[in-house]
C-alpha cells in the first residue's frame, strides 16, 4: 500500500500536484497542497486506482515535497 503527504514547509505552491491528482490533492487559502484523503496526516492508505495520479505528483513536484511511502505487511 501507499501513502502521501505534502511537506508544506518546501511546497511552493506551484499547483502541479492537485493538477495531476485532483482526487487526492488540494490547496490551502495561501495555495499550498495538503493532502485531501486523511487532512494530510499521511496514515490513509491511497485507493488503488489513484496510485498512479500520486506517484506521477510524486515525480513532477518540482520541490519533492510530495511524499510517497510504500510499505509492505508481508515483510
Ligand atoms: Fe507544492 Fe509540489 Fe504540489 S510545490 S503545489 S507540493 S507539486
Amino acid at each position: 500500500p501507499l501513502y502521501t503527504w505534502i511537506d508544506k514547509e518546501t511546497c511552493i505552491a506551484c499547483g502541479v500536484c492537485g493538477a495531476t491528482a485532483p482526487e487526492v490533492f488540494d490547496y490551502d487559502d495561501e495555495g499550498v497542497a495538503y493532502s485531501i484523503l486523511d487532512d494530510n496526516k499521511g496514515e490513509m492508505i491511497v485507493p488503488e486506482e489513484l496510485e498512479e495520479d500520486v506517484l506521477d505528483a510524486h515525480e513532477s513536484c518540482p520541490t519533492e515535497s510530495v511524499k510517497v511511502i510504500k510499505r509492505d505487511f508481508n515483510q
